[in-house]
């Protein structure tokens, strides 16, 4: 067994990796390569280095983008940050195919954020009602230091409950509050708002008058929900079946009923939703990482969301009406055009100075809209051709790269592979026949 990397993290950049040479014989001879990947500006790098912790190096991502997109009357070319081939593709498609019909029309619901102070309490209830029913005012006003900011900028507090949760867990209790963050993601100021509260709502409880000095009082935790389905969003396309007009070579009649079938599909059957979500969050994620913001609390809320109802379902709805076809999907959008990684990150910066600076409610807007459109070209694919045809045309660069083609190489299999089944063996044949032959 390896021994204990004490003080790991005080080391610099290079002793990190000198020790992790010594301690993993297998990258002695490759470890070396990463530091191609410093940023040559070294206020840069150090930058990069402290938005986590023991960093050695940076790790590349394709930054894409989608343009075309026509949302509410206006034009975005959408910035993708993805790994995977195709995706980027795909969203492009849906965008050009729509703004030929309507585009995208999105509305943002609410923008409701909520977090808890999680506590214990085994007194009397009537006295903790009666508590924070004098006091809740005072309580709200007691964090006022930390949300004066906030409410200025026209959000802040918007409402603060006590909840009685012992009916599933013995004597636990919890004070729920809502905020509007404006603009800011707002993790840091929930959080830091929860705790005073918690603080202080312990404190002047104690010494109440309706305490029980004998009772057991124990705040557990003081933290935000990621789960935001007040934060919410819908984006939506539709237009007569026949203007689709042939989408993949099938006429529009029959591509709308499958297309359509397939999402009532991702409503019923679980396993099917799970692969469709994920095809919207392709999009989604893509978006959210190219902006700074924390796509894993999207997608614990997406996937969240998508059970609200006690089974998983597509976040998408379709359905035919008067010969029409109508795609719509509403989904719960955390998003913060402010503070955090929006302003350091100079790809995230320029993310937002791509679609305008636009703001929070307007990116959740552009995001649902971006989700929608992977959704559609995914579905378009599957009910037409499938999606192998195109993933694996792109997926061929990827093989090829892998496989160290010259440009000459790679020009002739694209031309070969233009009408045929890409597999990995298939194309590492065809490139050791080019290599023979030479
Ligand atoms: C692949 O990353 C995403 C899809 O599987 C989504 C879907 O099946 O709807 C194409």
């Amino acid at each position: 067994m390896q021994e204990l990397m004490n003080g790991f993290s005080k080391l610099s950049k290079e002793r990190k990796i000198e020790l992790l040479k010594a301690n993993i014989p297998a990258i002695k001879d490759k470890i070396d390569n990463i530091k191609q990947f410093w940023h040559e500006d070294e206020a840069l790098q150090k930058r990069f280095d402290e938005f986590s912790e023991n960093t050695i190096s940076n790790y590349y991502l394709p930054f894409g983008i989608a343009p075309n997109f026509l949302i509410n009357g206006e034009t975005f070319n959408i910035p993708m940050v993805t790994e995977e081939s195709s995706v980027v593709a795909a969203a492009s498609k849906a965008a050009k195919f729509w703004v030929q019909r309507g585009g995208f029309k999105a509305k943002v619901h609410s923008v409701k954020k909520i977090g808890h102070v999680h506590f214990i309490y085994n007194g009397e209830k009537e006295g903790l009602i009666e508590f924070f029913k004098q006091n809740k005012q005072e309580l709200i006003k007691s964090v006022s230091s930390l949300t004066a900011n906030m409410e200025k900028r026209g959000g802040g507090i918007m409402g603060c409950e006590l909840i009685d949760k012992r009916a599933s867990l013995q004597n636990y209790f919890q004070i729920e509050i809502l905020f509007n963050t404006c603009d800011a993601m707002g993790a840091n100021f929930i959080n830091s708002v929860l705790e005073e509260f918690a603080r202080n709502f312990e404190m002047g409880f104690r010494i109440s008058a309706t305490y029980e000095p004998e009772s057991e009082m124990e705040i557990i935790m003081s933290i935000l929900s990621n789960y935001t389905p007040e934060c919410l969003v819908t984006s939506k396309v539709s237009c007569p079946i026949n203007d689709l007009g042939e989408v993949n070579g099938m006429d529009p009649q029959t591509f709308s009923r499958k297309f359509v079938r397939a999402v009532e599909i991702a409503r019923i059957d679980r396993y099917r939703a799970v692969t469709h979500n994920k095809g919207i969050l392709n999009g989604i994620d893509a978006l959210v990482l190219a902006t700074g913001n924390d796509f894993r609390a999207i997608e614990a809320c997406a996937h969240a969301y998508a059970s609200a109802n006690g089974s998983y379902q597509s976040l998408s709805q379709a359905w035919i009406k008067d010969e029409k076809l109508y795609f719509t999907l509403t989904i719960p959008l955390s998003l913060g055009t402010v503070g955090g990684l929006t302003s350091l990150h100079p790809l995230a910066r320029l993310s937002l100075d791509i679609l305008g600076n636009p703001q929070a409610e307007k990116l959740m807007e552009i995001t649902a809209s971006l989700g929608l459109a992977q959704n559609f070209s995914a579905i378009s694919s599957l009910v037409t051709h499938g999606i192998q045809k195109g993933h694996m045309k792109m997926h061929l660069l990827n093989i090829l790269n892998q496989l160290g083609c010259s440009k000459n190489e790679v020009n002739q299999a694209k031309e070969y592979f233009f009408d045929k089944v890409v597999s990995y063996t298939a194309v590492s044949n065809f490139i050791n026949s080019l290599r023979v032959s030479q």
